[in-house]
């Protein structure tokens, strides 16, 4: 698809979601969204990177990774010498899901809201139709991934396995070349630049990612991958 093609596909898409009221997150309890956080970046990027969902700043600014989280992911594209003009950003869901208001903490989305909001995501990716897809954290891990099991063995394992990325296309099932990581709360909570460390093992996942991108975007340079004819 065309650049101007997807810019038009991804405006329409937000103009759609922009105002929803597909799950009960648009009007929480005891107070108002902000802004539903619909994801930004390159139409044409070839990774795709989604988090769990917004928090305060997020939700204020209508951005993904506003906060003190996209410092930390800010650094994983710069190490790989690459900002966020240069990857699509989105979270599984897109509004915020707390009632901090009332209880002081965030929460995890539930199944309702994941269901809700699923049909975004596999809007998003489809549209941008990336080579490869970051998946960060446990909750982005069990809602799209194909393999089951915790983020925890995926994030930690020194094979660096890639997984399957799975969302409903139009006809089908979609699956994408997807790659697991540490989240970056997590890594804020639990950081050490040790080598064994959560740190080192997200940068190694991130720099795998990066690498297996960049070698699909050399296979297939300016090239749409041929179809095979019938009598072969
Ligand atoms: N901010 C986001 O937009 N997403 C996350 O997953 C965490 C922080």
């Amino acid at each position: 698809m065309e650049t101007e093609q997807k810019m038009e596909r991804l405006k329409r898409l937000l103009d759609d979601w922009d105002s929803c009221e597909r799950c009960g997150l648009c009007t929480p309890t005891g107070r108002r969204r902000h802004h539903v956080v619909f994801g930004e970046g390159s139409p044409d990027a070839h990774i795709v990177v989604i988090g769990d969902a917004p928090r305060e700043k997020e939700d204020i600014t209508g951005r993904p990774f506003a906060g003190r989280q996209g410092e930390v992911l800010d650094m994983f594209l710069n190490d790989n010498n690459s900002t966020r003009d240069d990857v699509f950003l989105l979270n599984i869901v897109g509004c915020r899901p707390t009632d901090e208001v009332i209880t002081g903490k965030p929460r995890a989305p539930s199944k309702a809201e994941l269901t809700a909001c699923s049909p975004r995501v596999a809007a998003i990716l489809d549209i941008v139709d990336p080579y490869v897809v970051i998946l960060l954290g446990g909750t982005a891990f069990k809602t799209l991934a194909l393999e089951k099991g915790g983020i925890k063995a995926v994030a930690s394992d020194s094979q660096i396995p890639d997984v399957r990325a799975v969302t409903q296309g139009t006809f089908m099932q979609v699956e994408r070349t997807a790659f697991a990581t540490w989240h970056p709360n997590y890594l804020l909570a639990n950081w050490t630049m040790d080598e064994g460390g959560c740190v080192r093992q997200s940068m190694r996942t991130w720099e795998k990612a990066f690498r297996v991108s960049d070698m699909c975007a050399e296979l297939y340079r300016g090239i749409t991958p041929p179809l095979r004819s019938n009598d072969d």
